[in-house]
């Protein structure tokens, strides 16, 4: 089958930084779907490992990990689909990725395509909701239903994961969503997905946030450049508050937020299946409530940058618009 990937971590300007080749068709195991993809999307995470991890073997690696596509076949001990079932995933860390034309992937992190989205609105969304959920509701421990009140900070709120958490906080929960965003559009998606409050963090994310005169900041999701933000959320975070992080941050001062008795938590969407956790078959669960939320118009699709079919071309640019750090919601490719 043809897929997308690299040998080596170049940058992407390096004309083998992403080649397309050959690779064998996979076998699904017991519990695994064989899934035709239609569509991808890229995250920062497609990026980092293409820029700077190698792959396993001497074998090129597949990149991608957020797909839309349809079952075409399934492992001997899979209950939760049926060939032809479009679905949509995220997938593994530890397994070949989705920029390619079949892939296998394990049921319990597999949801059903929302019916009302096409394959490209619908690859926008799984790994950025997974995060999103996971975060709000796993570990910063939000109700997910509006007695949940208090002032959630979103730090990169018009980015991938924050273009769907301010949705999912707003329309799920009862806290008031404060998001940061520095630009004239990211500022205005920001508000339009829900946010109650948008404040500049280019000028110092403290300062901006006091002038706003939102009142204590209970939660904060630092999404994005938290090495840069990290003293400014934890003098922002109020006593007993919670602050989750998704980002890879190279020194923070944990201690800053002792003397408020606040607590750090870690999101990291991809160690379920990474750990084969019990609870692994949450995220089927989710992204089931995921689309279900998305049929009935309570969420909207993140997709915003349509970049055309999966090539070489085509994926080397979108690779280049995550990595810029400038995504407003989400870039797709459609495959085949
Ligand atoms: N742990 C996990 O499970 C997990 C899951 C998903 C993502 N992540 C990580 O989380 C991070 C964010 O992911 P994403 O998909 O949301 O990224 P993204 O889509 O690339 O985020 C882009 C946004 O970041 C904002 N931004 C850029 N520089 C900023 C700064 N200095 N301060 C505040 N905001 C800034 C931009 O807003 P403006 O243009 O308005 O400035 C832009 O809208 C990445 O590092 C990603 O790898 C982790």
């Amino acid at each position: 089958m043809q897929a997308f990937g690299y040998r080596q971590p170049l940058p992407i300007t390096h004309p083998d930084s992403i080649i397309a080749f050959q690779a064998p068709t996979p076998v699904p195991g017991p519990h695994d779907l064989l899934v035709r993809v239609a569509a991808v999307s890229v995250n920062p995470v497609d990026v980092k490992q293409r820029a700077n991890a190698a792959p396993p073997t001497d074998q090129p690696r597949i990149l991608g990990f957020d797909a839309s596509g349809i079952v075409e076949a399934t492992g001997p001990e899979v209950t939760l689909f049926r060939p032809g079932d479009a679905v949509f995933y995220a997938g593994s860390i530890a397994r070949p990725g989705s920029n390619a034309e079949l892939q296998v992937v394990d049921e319990r992190i597999v949801g059903p395509k929302p019916a009302s989205l096409s394959h490209a609105e619908a690859a926008a969304m799984p790994l950025t909701a997974i995060t999103a959920w996971e975060l709000l509701f796993d570990r910063l421990g939000v109700a997910r239903d509006r007695s949940a009140t208090g002032t959630l900070l979103v730090v990169g709120g018009a980015g991938g994961v924050g273009s769907i958490l301010i949705q999912i906080a707003r329309q799920l929960t009862g806290l008031t969503i404060v998001a940061t965003a520095s630009r004239p559009e990211t500022q205005a998606w920001c508000r339009e997905l829900g946010a109650h409050h948008v404040v500049d963090h280019r000028g110092g994310l403290e300062d901006a946030v006091k002038a706003a005169n939102v009142g204590p900041i209970e939660l904060v999701a630092g999404l994005t450049a938290t090495d840069q933000h990290w003293p400014a959320i934890c003098a922002l975070v109020a006593p007993q508050g919670k602050v989750g992080l998704i980002d890879d941050p190279k020194a923070i001062d944990p201690t800053l937020l002792k003397r408020k008795s606040a607590s750090l938590h870690w999101e990291f969407m991809f160690a379920r299946s990474l750990w084969g956790t019990a609870d692994m078959i949450e995220q089927h669960r989710l992204l089931t409530e995921v689309a279900r939320l998305t049929d009935q118009g309570t969420l909207r699709t993140t997709l915003t940058e349509p970049i055309g079919v999966l090539g070489v071309e085509t994926l080397k640019r979108a690779h280049a618009l995550v990595e810029s750090g400038t995504m407003r919601g989400k870039a797709v490719l459609t495959v085949g």
